[in-house]
């Protein structure tokens, strides 16, 4: 098979945003409880696999923004090591142990940014093997292996409108009767989520109750996020960023996730332009993009898009 002519799969995965992001006291290894309504959007992570030596995985990784190449993320990138890269961590997952794969991963959600880029890959890898070995595994028993990969990583492969509860990880869909339109500042330098998380835990002594899933109304989704608290704290920037969102014509915005990514909703696409003009005056932006969600999940397809290439 491992002629250079074996035939790959291609499978992709959204990336997210947290409508809401409530967050409960550490338990006894350090992690947090999370209430998470998710909100796949468009932004897509694209895996491409193709069968290699028994035992060998390689991985390639090629940054986008704005459908464009971007070779300072594409270096930046390279510099994480294999072992790291969760593509591959899925890919070691499920791999039988008479196959190798070589990975290209096409990245347009940034690393580092609070959107789950890395959990996209994770997800788009393990619909790809799962395709290319014809491993027969379901729905569900992907998303028990997602889990082990990372928390966003079972919400990367349900897509739509989503709810989490446990670590954020355990899934119940929600009806995705609403559509909306995003606009993203990606700030030129990432957070470290487990530094946002200690941040918490240093200014919120008490957190709150987390509400659950039986409360939960789809039409009245609060657009709240305490881990805002510890990433404004570390980046208040980023506040001005979503102020000057509102008064270009946005009507709401908040931090995706852990941050340091800043999402506007805005009700048209005359709003995107205003708010994208605005926001890449700020030397602290890295690059504005437009998404709509939600979105389908992690889902094989026919070939990588367009601008995929270098
Ligand atoms: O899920 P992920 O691997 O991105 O988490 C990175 C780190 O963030 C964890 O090692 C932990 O320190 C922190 N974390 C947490 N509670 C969660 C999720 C993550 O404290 N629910």
């Amino acid at each position: 098979m491992n002629d250079g002519l074996a035939e790959s799969v291609i499978a992709s995965a959204p990336g997210k945003i947290n409508l809401t992001l409530r967050v409960g006291a550490a338990d006894g290894r350090g992690y947090h409880p999370l209430f998470s309504v998710f909100e796949c959007v468009s932004l897509r992570e694209y895996v491409e696999i193709r069968p290699a030596a028994p035992g060998s995985v390689s991985v390639e990784t090629l940054c986008f923004s704005q459908q464009t190449f971007d070779p300072r993320a594409t270096a930046e990138m390279a510099l994480l090591p294999p072992e790291e890269h969760l593509a591959v961590r899925a890919i070691r997952a499920v791999m039988p142990a008479d196959t190798g794969a070589d990975l290209v991963v096409y990245k347009s959600i940034p690393a580092a940014g609070g959107m789950a880029g890395g959990s996209a890959d994770a997800a788009a890898a393990l619909v790809a093997a799962n395709r290319l070995w014809d491993l027969g595994l379901s729905a569900s028993e992907l998303e028990v292996t997602g889990r082990t990969l990372g928390a966003d990583v079972p919400a990367c492969l349900l897509g739509g409108l989503s709810v989490g509860t446990g670590y954020g990880d355990q899934m119940t869909a929600v009806d995705g009767s609403r559509s909306d339109l995003w606009v993203l500042a990606f700030a030129t330098e990432g957070l470290s989520t487990p530094e946002v998380f200690r941040k918490f835990d240093r200014l919120i002594t008490k957190p709150s109750e987390l509400p659950s899933v039986q409360d939960f109304d789809p039409s009245r989704i609060a657009m709240v996020n305490d881990l805002s608290i510890p990433a404004l704290a570390l980046r208040p920037e980023l506040a001005v960023l979503g102020e000057a969102a509102i008064s270009a014509g946005a009507s709401e915005w908040i931090i995706s996730g852990s941050g340091p990514t800043v999402a506007a909703l805005v009700p048209d696409m005359d709003a995107v332009v205003r708010v994208r003009n605005v926001w890449e005056t700020f030397g602290y932006v890295r690059t504005v993009e437009s998404a709509f969600g939600p979105v389908a999940g992690a889902h094989t397809e026919s070939k990588v898009p367009h601008w995929a290439h270098k």
